[in-house]
């Protein structure tokens, strides 16, 4: 599957939010990443659909709602009535979580299912045909900056062979201290959609030239 770069927009400047969202589009970044923390599955706080519905006429790259929210169910349409053209769900924080999977995609939108670090594979078994998307955690969700947890590759890896024995071709998502010299190797174990955050925002002296430092990294995959 092709590389994708998923610009993670909690790491962006916020008194620039215009600017750098156009400039992200420029430089080559293939969709939006927003990370919707609620105080309570996740220890920290972002913001809610406002952002999305602001930004949502600077671009038409698609905006991903990755909600660290424990039962979004309600936080759902207001996400995509604000933009999001796919949501992501945690397993730890929806008990009924296949109604949730459900939901999004009865308002149009993609399904995406997100794991932690620690949540086994199995969870997945029994919604694999109502996911549109999965992401893995590589760090433990809350904030930037925190450094990769080595078994996300042979997650990645474990996760591959599963949808293939499932004869499902979905993207795998990687979120959490992605960096040009670990995303070839995860690129390798099947990862094609990176989440940048700490290691975009802030790492470069311009935004286009951390994607085009990313993008070539993903060459070498
Ligand atoms: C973490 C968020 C990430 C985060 C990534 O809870 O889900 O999207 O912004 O930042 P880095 O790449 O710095 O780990
Ligand atoms: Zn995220």
């Amino acid at each position: 599957m092709a590389i994708k770069l998923s610009p993670s927009m909690m790491c962006a400047d916020f008194l620039r939010l215009n600017e750098e969202v156009k400039e992200l589009e420029a430089g080559g970044a293939d969709l939006f990443h927003f990370d919707i923390m609620d105080g309570h599955f996740v220890p920290n706080l972002t913001f809610g659909p406002f952002i999305l519905e602001q930004l949502r006429p600077l671009t038409k790259l698609p905006f991903d709602a990755h909600l660290m929210v424990e039962e979004p169910a309600w936080m759902i349409s207001e996400m995509v009535k604000a933009g999001a053209d796919m949501v992501s769900v945690h397993v730890e924080a929806n008990i009924h979580l296949q109604r949730t999977l459900a939901l999004i995609r009865s308002l149009g939108a993609k399904a995406g299912v997100a794991l932690n670090p620690a949540t086994p594979l199995d969870t997945l078994r029994y919604i694999l045909e109502e996911v549109d998307y999965i992401l893995l955690m590589s760090v433990n969700p809350g904030f930037a900056g925190q450094e990769f947890v080595p078994s996300a590759k042979q997650k990645a890896q474990d996760l591959s062979a599963m949808l293939r024995q499932a004869g499902r071709q979905i993207e795998i998502h990687m979120d959490g201290s992605i960096r040009p010299y670990n995303l070839p190797e995860l690129a390798a174990a099947g990862v094609s959609v990176f989440v940048l955050g700490s290691g975009l925002f802030g790492a470069y002296p311009r935004l286009r030239e951390g994607l085009a430092a990313f993008r070539q990294a993903a060459g070498k995959a």
